[in-house]
């Protein structure tokens, strides 16, 4: 089963489906969300939103992209359990 990923403050959640999607980005790329993004590899820092809710893990190890506490990189986390984030 899948994770919800609630984006600001859309009604409408995306849903992180693990046999199609390989991280979070991916996933917002599917519902057709905007966001930011560059690298896609967790190098620039460009995809950074704020984990408001929820958890997520880094399969391919910590990366290199800068955060700060309390935000993720889209671009290479998937979500385990429903997520909230905030893109601005
Ligand atoms: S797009 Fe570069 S770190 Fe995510």
């Amino acid at each position: 089963m899948g994770h919800r990923i609630y984006v600001d403050e859309q009604l409408t959640p995306a849903e992180f489906d693990e046999t199609v999607d390989y991280n979070i980005l991916s996933a917002l790329d599917r519902a057709k969300i905007e966001s930011d993004s560059h690298c896609r590899a967790g190098f620039c820092g460009t995809c950074r939103v704020t984990l408001l809710r929820g958890q997520v893990s880094y399969p391919g190890g910590v990366p290199l992209g800068y955060v700060r506490e309390g935000e993720i990189l889209p671009c290479c986390c998937v979500p385990t359990s429903d997520i909230e984030i905030r893109t601005y």
